[in-house]
Order: structure tokens, then C-alpha cells, then sequence
């Protein structure tokens, strides 16, 4: 079978290297990929958000199954663009992508089906948002409506920070139109805990539970990133958390979803935080996340194509999902400086007998040899049968792996170390 992939990071490469195990795989095209991803799928240059670029290329090479894997162009529509198309897609559709696309339709969504998340308002007023925060609890958290780049949630700690962030918002557009209406929200506490589901609408099959690494430095210092790093499963996420989830969480945001006419198949990414008075939503994304796409794939031992297709045809309830009961940690190498500036350009080098997988998300390929490309450059993923031997083989090969200006965090997994330690599992 011929295989679009739409987009071109770790995530996608993750998602590519597991289709390439399916023996029905022969061909796969990456829009746009990237110079690492080529070693392993056809890159052509067509945008992730290029709909009618990617619909046009679709038709014309055949293929027979697409992937939407990021959030731009599921929340404008690629899915229905391809499917008019006659080209059968893993991915929400534009109806159901809002789920990611609009934080005020998805609050909305939770307080309606009763389902557990931090108390809100939203906002399309600035000065009624700016006299709100005057009164609001502190630590308060302050969310573009829209998509930032993961970026759009703040937590303020005062009055004078959260009218900043409402003006940088509403006012300056730091986020363009994403900012034209913002949720203020309740802080919670708590661990957080990753979990990615497939759904085809009626049946929800979650994934292996992963924890990201979203701050740049050690010890969870430093400015917000697309995340640092990976492990799996999350240990604060037990089987009685992973009940509760079900009951109070997965099952009612798929009827909710089908009640609004908005039925939701594809991937479900439910950001969750375990607080005193049980799990809460953080968030939803319409898609896999990313970098826990990189620790999660890994673990499956179920034909990717296989559920995909069932997730299309609405046949998931058919199809047994397995994961190895093994442990993943993912290690990001980004380069010096992201998330803020940073310089690309440098010579990677990747040893061939190296002992874990590595995807690559900021990379590009000239004359055979790869260069870095941007912040986050690519992800080395090990498994072993605990968690500690995960993390000590992402790392030990992860310092196998050169690049001028590389960087990563030390710590991916030791907060979830700590946790089993204390018997969170
Ligand atoms: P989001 O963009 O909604 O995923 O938020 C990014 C990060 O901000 C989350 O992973 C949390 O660490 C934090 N966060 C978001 N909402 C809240 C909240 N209501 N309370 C505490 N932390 C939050
Ligand atoms: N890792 C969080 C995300 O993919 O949005």
C-alpha cells in the first residue's frame, strides 16, 4: 500500500518507523518530512498546512492511506480534504479537531458532560478579562483560545503578571488570532500523566501512559518547550487511576463528542493532572503528542496500519491492541538555546550500531550527510525491561550521538523513578 504521512518531526518519523514494520507498507511519502526522516520515507516538499497541496499529491500518486498526524491541518481540514477526495485517513475531521482547536469550545465541552476539569471563564472582552484577574485566585492560569505552538497556556502569579499576559494576548496578539478569546482557569496540582487513546468515534483504546519533560532544563527550570523528553509508562498512572480515567475522563469525551455531532476518530491525547480530588483534564489534543509519540509507538506490538484502518472503517472494538510490557525512556537533543534563539547547521553524526531508535525532528540532509535544522533536532528512544535500564540506554546512546551546540536535559525519567520508589506503582 502506498502511505501519506503529513508532517515532518519526531513524532511523524515515530509514527513512519512503525508503519515500516507492517508488511503492507510499500511505500510511504512524508509532507514534508525531514533530512532524517528520508532515510526511512519519501520527503516532498509540500507544507503540513498546504491542504490543497497535500490532497492534489494525493490523488495524483495513489495512495491509499493517509496520515494527518499535526494539529494545523487537522484543525483546517485536511482530513475532509483528502476524504472528499476519495483518500480513506487516520485523523479527526475539521468538526472534530476543535476538541484541539478552540480551548473554549473544549471547557465548554467538559462542563456540559460533566467531566472532570479546573473551573474557568472565557473571555472575548479584554477589559472584562483584565477586571476578572483583578479578583481571580493566585497562581491563575491564562489560555490563548486558539493553537500557539503549545505555548498558549500561562501561569500567572499576580494581579500585574496576569493583566500583562490578557494585554499580550487579547491586545498584542502574541499568538495572532489565537488570542482573540482566552480562557482564565483554576491552577491545579498534581502529577501529570499522558494519555494517548485510538478511537473510531464508539470504541476508545488508550495507549501506554507516558510522562513529558516540558521545561528546558534540569530539575524542571527554565522556559516552557515542545518537551525534553519522554518516558512510559508513567507511574503515578495505576490501574485504579487508569479505571477512574475511563469511567470519568475517555468514555464520556467520546459520547460528548458524538451527543455534539461531532464524532472524534483518530488519535485522542488526553493531558491529565492526578490532583487530591481525582484525575482532571489539563487538556485534549486531536492527535498524537509529541514527545510522547516517541516512547509510546515503540511499545506497540500491534500492526500500526492495522488499527489505523480499523479506526476509519469504525471497526476498533476487532481489533486487539497489545503493548510490551516494557518500559521506553525518549531523550531530546535540541540545540543550545531553544527554546529561545539558537543556531542550526551542524554536522550530525549517528553511530550504526547504536542501541536504541532515533528520531529526527530538526534535521535536513545535504549531500548524503545530516545538519541540524532547529530547536528540538531529535529524539533517541531505548527500551528495557525497567525503567531505570530504559533511561540508562537512551542515555548511554543519546552521548553516542554528536552535534556542535547539542543539549539535553539529564533527568528525563527521575521524577517517575522517584515515584516507583515511593510506590506510586
Ligand atoms: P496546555 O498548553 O494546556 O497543555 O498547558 C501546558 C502546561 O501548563 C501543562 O502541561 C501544565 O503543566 C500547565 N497547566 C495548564 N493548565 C494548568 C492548570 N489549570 N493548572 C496547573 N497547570 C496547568
Ligand atoms: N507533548 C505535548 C503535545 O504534544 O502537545
Amino acid at each position: 500500500m502506498n502511505i501519506l504521512v503529513v508532517g515532518g518531526g519526531g513524532r511523524e518519523h515515530a509514527i513512519i518507523k512503525k508503519l515500516r514494520e507492517s508488511a503492507r507498507v510499500t511505500k510511504i511519502y512524508a509532507l514534508p518530512g525531514n533530512g532524517g526522516i528520508a532515510a526511512d520515507a519519501e520527503c516532498v516538499d509540500i507544507g503540513a498546512k498546504d491542504i490543497d497541496g497535500i490532497t492534489r499529491f494525493a490523488v495524483e500518486n495513489h495512495i491509499d492511506f493517509a496520515v494527518v498526524a499535526p494539529d494545523d491541518p487537522l484543525v483546517l481540514g485536511a482530513v475532509d480534504s483528502l476524504e472528499g477526495a476519495g483518500i480513506p485517513c487516520f485523523g479527526p475531521d475539521k468538526k472534530a479537531a476543535i476538541i484541539e482547536g478552540s480551548k473554549i469550545f473544549s471547557k465548554n465541552l467538559m462542563k456540559k458532560y460533566n467531566i472532570p476539569t479546573a473551573s474557568y471563564r472565557t473571555f472575548t472582552d479584554m477589559a472584562a478579562a483584565l477586571e476578572y484577574v483583578k479578583t481571580a485566585p493566585m497562581p491563575t492560569v491564562i489560555k490563548a483560545d486558539g493553537l500557539a505552538l503549545g505555548k498558549g497556556a500561562v501561569i500567572v502569579e499576580n494581579v500585574e503578571e496576569a493583566q500583562k499576559t490578557v494585554r499580550a494576548m487579547m491586545e498584542e496578539r502574541i499568538f495572532g488570532e489565537s488570542g482573540a478569546s482566552i480562557v482564565v482557569e483554576e491552577f491545579l496540582t498534581g502529577p501529570e500523566v499522558s494519555v494517548l487513546a485510538f478511537t473510531d468515534g464508539e470504541t476508545l483504546v488508550p495507549m501506554v501512559s507516558s510522562m513529558d519533560h516540558k521545561r528546558a532544563l534540569d530539575g524542571d527550570a527554565g522556559l516552557n518547550t515542545g518537551g525534553m523528553g519522554t518516558v512510559a509508562p508513567n507511574p503515578y498512572y495505576t490501574e485504579a487511576v487508569a479505571a477512574e480515567c475511563m469511567e470519568t475522563i475517555f468514555l464520556p469525551t467520546i459520547r460528548a463528542m458524538q451527543a455534539e455531532g461531532r464524532p472524534f476518530k483518530g488519535c485522542l491525547y488526553f493531558g491529565l493532572m492526578l490532583t487530591k480530588d481525582g484525575p482532571k483534564v489539563i487538556e485534549y489534543n486531536c492527535r498524537f503528542g509529541d514527545p510522547e509519540t516517541q516512547v509510546v509507538l515503540p511499545l506497540l506490538e500491534t500492526d500500526l496500519l492495522t488499527i489505523m484502518e480499523a479506526v476509519h472503517d469504525g471497526t476498533l472494538s476487532q481489533v486487539q491492541v497489545d503493548f510490551a510490557k516494557e518500559c521506553a525512556c525518549c531523550v531530546i537533543l535540541a540545540s543550545k538555546g531553544y527554546p529561545g534563539k539558537y543556531e542550526t547547521g551542524f554536522a550530525i553524526t549517528v553511530p550504526d550500531n547504536l542501541k536504541a531508535q532515533v528520531f529526527f525532528a530538526g534535521a535536513r540532509r545535504q549531500d548524503g550527510k545530516l545538519y541540524s535544522a532547529g530547536g528540538r533536532v531529535l529524539g533517541v528512544t531505548a527500551r528495557a525491561a525497567t525503567l531505570q535500564g530504559a533511561i540508562d540506554a537512551a542515555y548511554a546512546a543519546a552521548d553516542q550521538i554528536a552535534f556542535a551546540n547539542a543539549y539535553c536535559r539529564r533527568d528525563i525519567g527521575q521524577r517517575a523513578l522517584q515515584a516507583l520508589s515511593c510506590g506510586a506503582q
